[in-house]
């Protein structure tokens, strides 16, 4: 049975076990809110979904192609479309909020829409969520805690100070505070995530991995900027999308969950595996200049996630995952062909 929090009220309502029935993803056709949308079909049987999606340049309907039509309603949309949020909300038993501005190196050349998205968009859902008493489950990333250094022990923890380096980070730890501040004035029964760098299918080709696959399969040299030692911690998709649900219906409301799988490693070694799986020279691709204020290393210590709603990752081969990453870029080259001449052109523009 699901139970409606009061706008403003009390928690009393919910179960220790939540059970959404109708929930709103939004940015469900993008990377990892279409994995979260495959991951729910797939496992909670009686959650109808309905995607809220602007299908930006990151947003692809082709995403959620072969799932079925009667689990799923897509709604092409703004999420700062108040009168649109609302109609969706009044509907809908929880959100959970993927859509955003996510890629670092646009919001360093222009960081307009992350403004608008990131922090307008997360307010205008934040409302509706008020009116209509929708549980609200906030994704957000390890960046908003800004970096460690690399002879740092030490891992980002829930209790860690906010240190935003970028323009992407900044107004995703603003949306992080939005979030919390609804919960405590006006008792919108909340939950936020902060992940790690998730690699996978269906990842826009922007993103360091996928770029760097489909650079060698379009005969390009791989890109690695700075001196490559920038470390990030790599978690699978799936196993992200795992924990949001597991947030969602067994979190704590009121309450932030860091989600990574140990999966600490530098540039340099991640793109020599890719070099390595695909056959070719470990060393052959260009060092490019370095992103400004790029970020050192991130680091999660995921204790709370694991003690409190007992959460493991399944895809801890790192290498493993990487090798299936890479054939589904080999197998899927149409879905992503068409957009490697724009991204690059982009990419150029910078020196990047
Ligand atoms: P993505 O760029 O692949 O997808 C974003 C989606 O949001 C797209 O489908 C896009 O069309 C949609 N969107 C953008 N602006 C919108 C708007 N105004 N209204 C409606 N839809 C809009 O992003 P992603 O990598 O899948 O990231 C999803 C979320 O997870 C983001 O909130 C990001 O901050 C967070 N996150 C990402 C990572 C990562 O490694 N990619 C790690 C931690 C957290
Ligand atoms: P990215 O995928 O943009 O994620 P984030 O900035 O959120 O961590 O980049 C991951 C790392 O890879 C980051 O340290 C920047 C680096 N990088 C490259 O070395 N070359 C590239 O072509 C790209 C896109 C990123």
């Amino acid at each position: 049975m699901i139970r409606r929090s009061q706008p403003q009220g009390t928690l009393e309502g919910f179960e220790k076990v939540f059970v959404p029935e109708k929930i709103i993803v939004t940015g469900g056709a993008g990377f990892i809110g279409s994995n979260f949308v495959r991951w729910v079909i797939e496992n909670a049987p009686n959650a109808h979904v309905v995607v809220l999606d602007k299908l930006t340049y990151a947003g692809n309907i082709n995403n959620l192609a072969g799932l079925p039509e009667d689990r799923l309603t897509f709604v092409k949309g703004d999420i700062c479309d108040k009168e649109l949020v609302e109609s969706l909300f009044s509907e809908a038993d929880a959100v959970v909020h993927f859509a955003a501005e996510s890629h670092n190196d646009n919001s360093i050349a222009n960081p307009d829409p992350f403004l608008r998205t990131n922090v307008e968009g997360t307010y205008t859902l934040l409302e509706a969520a008020r009116k209509y008493g929708v549980r609200f489950h906030h994704v957000s990333t390890d960046e908003v805690y800004g970096d460690l250094a690399l002879d740092d022990p030490s891992k980002f923890t829930e209790d860690s100070p906010y240190r935003p380096s970028s323009p992407y980070s900044s107004t995703k730890a603003a949306s992080d505070m939005l979030v919390r501040a609804w919960h405590r004035t006006y008792g919108v029964p909340i939950t936020i995530s902060n992940c790690s760098n998730n690699y996978g299918a269906y990842q826009h080709i922007e993103k360091f991995i996928p770029r760097q696959i489909t650079n060698i399969l379009t005969g390009k040299h791989p890109k690695l900027y700075g001196d490559g030692l920038n470390v990030r911690d790599w978690i699978h998709v799936e196993d992200h999308s795992a924990a949001v649900w597991l947030i969602l219906t067994q979190g704590a409301i009121g309450e932030t969950y860091l989600i990574g799988a140990d999966g600490e490693k530098n540039n340099l070694d991640v793109l020599r595996s890719i070099l390595r799986n695909m056959g070719k020279d470990p060393d052959d691709f260009d060092w490019v200049k370095d992103r400004p204020g790029h970020d050192r290393r991130y680091a999660i210590d995921a204790t709370k996630l694991k003690t409190e709603l007992g959460w493991r990752p399944i895809h801890t081969d790192f290498d493993a995952g990487l090798k299936s990453t890479i054939d589904w870029y080999i197998e899927n080259k149409p879905w992503w062909l068409g957009e490697k001449e724009a991204t690059e052109a982009k990419y150029d523009a910078t020196g990047h």
